[in-house]
């Protein structure tokens, strides 16, 4: 198979390309890469993964400051990149009919900078599953256009929610995943004839490597037509997005599936033994911990001085260890309701960075080297390798049934 040259966007500590090196037939060689935290003059991420990884080529400015030039020497065959969910929408150019405009700073448009300059035959794109909603005033905007912008490039995309505990991971983290390609490469050509729903449930990238019911949840499923307007999807295109789907000329399919789940590992699974005593809780921090995981009743004043009742149900007095454990955020182990609160023996106290790090797939002590808060930090901000690998497995797949060149050498 031929190798798979990719450029990892928003690359983190680099878990798309750990995910896609970890695949059967090792065909991804990761040959660029760019990290940049904004505004931050140590460089955690960035340092981690340019400790990890020796090949390759890896950039340390904002993605904004990397000219046309360069990109294209690039020469990439994929895009990857996790990328924040910002607004996505756009106003024609002063130039009119001509063009339009992305709202600047968007990260959204330099990937869409990338594509232009390199026309990759593949695309794997990965976002918080509040995309699909986006913005609340106009639900289904944002991923509307984002899904209008990349068709009118030229790729056909399937995407999916997945939430890695429902695929046999220790973490209950919903994502949505993101793969287009060129709509005129073998794979798009041989599944044209097969009818969106049929892609969705069973012959599409996702459906193979992550199954799912033939039956719908609810019966939800939902489609529409496009026009190549993308200012006029930005300004009036509402549309209620479901957890899987595909776009082909213009064409949303849209169902909620149901995953034909996976036993997870679960928390316990994960957990380090003989823990040191600095992830130990002091009696203060305890205290603080169970009282905000408590119900609450509380007066509170909004901003416009009108008082409320703010009311928050009560959680479990400390993490279940035989269940996969809560999504991980940025603010992991501050003492917080979203942080895990482990009862260790007579005692309590939070995860480790190692555990952090498994929680995701990582290998321990991938982020050592960087102050704790900042190996959390990047948890937070990090994806569940193994999904990526399975994607990877896929793309494999692909590229082995579908090739051009086995096409070519069927000629002889
Ligand atoms: C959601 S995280 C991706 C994490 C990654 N998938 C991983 O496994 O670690 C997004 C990353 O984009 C980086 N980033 C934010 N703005 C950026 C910019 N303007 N240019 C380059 N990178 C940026 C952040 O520092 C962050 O590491």
């Amino acid at each position: 198979m031929k190798t798979i040259k990719v450029a990892e966007l928003f690359a983190g500590v680099g878990g798309f390309r750990i995910g896609l090196e970890n695949t059967e037939n090792k065909i991804f060689d990761i040959t660029w890469a760019n990290q940049w935290e904004p505004s931050r003059k140590v460089q955690h991420a960035f340092d981690c993964y340019n400790r990890n990884f020796t090949t390759g080529e890896h950039s340390n400015v904002d993605i904004a400051e990397v000219s046309d030039e360069e990109m294209k020497n690039t020469n990439v065959d994929m895009i990857v990149g996790g990328f924040p969910c910002q607004d996505y929408s756009v106003a024609r150019s002063l130039n009119g009919e001509l063009g339009m405009r992305g709202k600047k700073g968007v990260l959204f448009w330099e990937i869409v900078r990338f594509i232009q300059n390199t026309r990759p035959k593949y695309l794997l794109l990965e976002n918080v599953d509040r995309l699909l909603k986006s913005p609340s005033k106009q639900r289904g905007r944002d991923f509307g256009v984002m899904l209008s912008t990349l068709n009118e490039l030229g790729y056909d995309v399937e995407w999916r929610v997945i939430n890695a505990a429902e695929y046999g991971n220790a973490q209950k983290r919903r994502r949505v995943f993101i793969f287009g390609y060129l709509n005129n490469s073998n794979y798009a050509k041989s599944i044209k004839n097969i009818s969106n729903k049929e892609v969705v449930l069973k012959s599409g990238l996702f459906a193979s490597g992550f199954p799912v019911l033939e039956e719908l949840y609810k019966d939800r499923e939902n489609e529409v037509q496009l026009g190549h307007d993308t200012v006029n999807i930005s300004d009036h295109f509402s549309f209620n997005f479901h957890t899987s789907g595909i776009i082909r000329d213009g064409h949303i399919y849209t169902a909620h599936t149901i995953p034909i789940e996976e036993t997870p590992k679960t928390l316990g699974d994960i957990l380090e033994n003989n823990v040191s005593e600095e992830y130990f809780l002091s009696e203060e921090k305890i205290e603080k911990f169970k009282y905000l995981r408590g119900p609450k009743k509380l007066k509170r004043t909004s901003a416009t001085g009108h008082e409320y009742q703010y009311s928050e149900g009560g959680m479990s007095p400390y993490d279940d260890i035989n269940k996969p454990a809560r999504t991980m955020l940025t603010s992991e182990s501050s003492v917080n309701r979203s942080s895990h609160f482990i009862k260790d023996g007579d005692n309590y106290r939070t995860l480790t960075p190692i555990e952090a790090e498994r929680l995701n797939g990582f290998p321990d002590n991938w982020t050592e080297g960087m102050p704790n808060k900042m190996r959390y930090f990047c948890m937070g901000n990090a994806l569940v390798i193994p999904l990526v690998t399975r994607i990877g497995n896929e793309i494999e797949r692909i590229e082995q049934e579908h090739s051009d060149d086995s096409i070519q050498l069927n000629l002889f």
